[in-house]
This record gives C-alpha cells, structure tokens and sequence, in this order.
C-alpha cells in the first residue's frame, strides 16, 4: 500500500460517522468559527474571492467560509469526505460551495487554503507544492495553511499522557512539521511567506473537550494572551503559513 492508499484507507474510516459526530460538537463548531475568522483576517479574502481548498475533508470549515466569499472549491481525496460536504452544502442550502473528489485542482483563484492538509503529504510532494500552486493563483493571490508544529509542547506532553488518543486521530504516514523549514519551502519557490503561531493549547482542548464550548472559548481567549510570550509562542500546537508570490 502507497501513502495514498494508506490516507484514503483512514479517511474513509474517518468520514464514516465519527468524524460527522466529532466536528458537529460545539467547541469544535467554535474552533472552525474562529479559524474562518482567522483566514479572513490574515489573507484579506473577501466577497469578491474565488477559494480553493485542498484536502477540505467533510467541507465544515469551507460551509463556514461560504458566506464570506464569492466562491469556494473543496477537493478531497475521500469520496466519504466529498459525498458528507455535498450533503452538508444542499441541506444548508448554500449555493456557492462546491466539492470535488481527487488530488488535483484547476482553475484559478484569489486564495488556496489548506487546512491540517500539509503535514498529510509526502516530502517530496509537499516540497513540490509551492511550484504548483503557482499556477492555480490569480494575480495578487494567496495561500493560507494551517498544520501541527514539531515543537508543540501539546504534542510532547499527549505523547506521554494520552498516546492512544493521540493515535486515534492519526494516518500512519503524517508528521508534524517544522515551521520554519515548511515557509522556507515557499521561499525558495519564490514566493513570499512566514509562519505564525496559531494556538497553544485551545485546538487540542477542542479535541479532548469536543462538548464544552464555553470552556473552548476561555482556552481561546488564554492562548491570545500566551501568544504574547515568544518562548511560549515557539512551542505551540499549530502554524500558520500565510504566503503571496512575490515574483
Ligand atoms: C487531517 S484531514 C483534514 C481535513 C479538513 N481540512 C479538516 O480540517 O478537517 C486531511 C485530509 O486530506 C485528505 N488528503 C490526504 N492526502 C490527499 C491528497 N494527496 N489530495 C487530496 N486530499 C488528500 C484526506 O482525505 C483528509 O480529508
């Protein structure tokens, strides 16, 4: 079995009902709310915006995001995942979403995201990524990616206290990646890009405390301040590559 064999195996598992159960809960609701308000805010995407998504999964972020932007195209691996948002987008009644099953993408669009998806790639298919984004932006464009640091303190300590779980919610082949090493990636392919420090510690609370929003939300407000401190800021849980082409 290949590595995308491997993720469809997973993912498929994934989108068979535990993740439909797992993301309707209401502090994960609130994790996606505040990572659309995030995109928004640091790409200046808008209503005029064309958005693609790649490795979208059931579409619940970009259900989200819908209503901000002109448009946005998911595309997944996963048939589970692709039949799951397509359901989600009718029953919804939104119109301006649409979800594709495979691993390539076309057309051109004023912004790519791509959320908990790098770390899923292979080396040299990340490593290859800059170079094909290049052709899928419109002039003025840009790519926004959010994916687990490998020097989150998070991810030290459930490796010790909770390994089970930290399993569950893993594929064989995905790693955590360094943040500096991942915008270098961009920068060599000429664009230009830098990380940023999503959370500390309220997206693994989300996780273990999938029920309790209220509680999400104190751990939110608490990473804002933590972010502030830069020894704090270097170990925590997830980056953020915010990138434009800059040739
Ligand atoms: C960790 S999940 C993230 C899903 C979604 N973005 C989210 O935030 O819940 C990674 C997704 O990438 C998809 N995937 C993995 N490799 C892929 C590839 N080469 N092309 C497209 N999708 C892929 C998987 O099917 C899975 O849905």
């Amino acid at each position: 079995m290949g590595v995308l064999e491997r993720e469809l195996a997973y993912h498929e598992k994934l989108y068979s009902g535990f993740a439909q159960m797992h993301f309707a809960k209401p502090a994960v609701r609130a994790l996606r709310a505040h990572m659309v308000g995030r995109i928004l805010a640091r790409t200046g995407a808008g209503k005029q915006s064309r958005v693609l998504s790649l490795g979208c999964g059931i579409g619940d972020t970009e259900l989200l995001l819908a209503p901000h932007v002109a448009e946005i195209v998911g595309l997944d691996l996963s048939p589970a995942a692709i039949r799951q948002a397509r359901e989600d987008a009718a029953r919804l009644a939104i119109a301006n979403a649409r979800f594709e099953q495979g691993t390539t993408a076309d057309g051109r669009y004023a912004l790519v995201i791509a959320i908990f998806f790098l770390h899923h790639l292979p080396d040299d298919e990340l490593a290859a990524l800059p170079g094909r984004l290049a052709g899928l932006l419109a002039p003025g464009g840009s790519f926004y990616s959010l994916d687990p640091s490998s020097r989150r303190l998070s991810g030290r300590v459930g490796r010790i206290l909770i390994p089970w779980i930290m399993r569950r919610y893993q594929t064989p082949d995905e790693r955590e990646l360094e943040p500096e090493a991942t915008v270098a990636l961009f920068r060599n392919a000429g664009w230009n890009a830098r990380a940023e420090t999503y959370d500390f510690w309220s997206s693994p609370f989300a996780g273990l405390f999938p029920g309790w929003r209220t509680g999400y939300r104190a751990a939110r407000r608490l990473d804002d301040s933590i972010l502030k401190m830069a020894p704090l800021r270097r170990v925590g849980s997830n980056f953020e590559v915010i990138a434009n082409r800059s040739r």
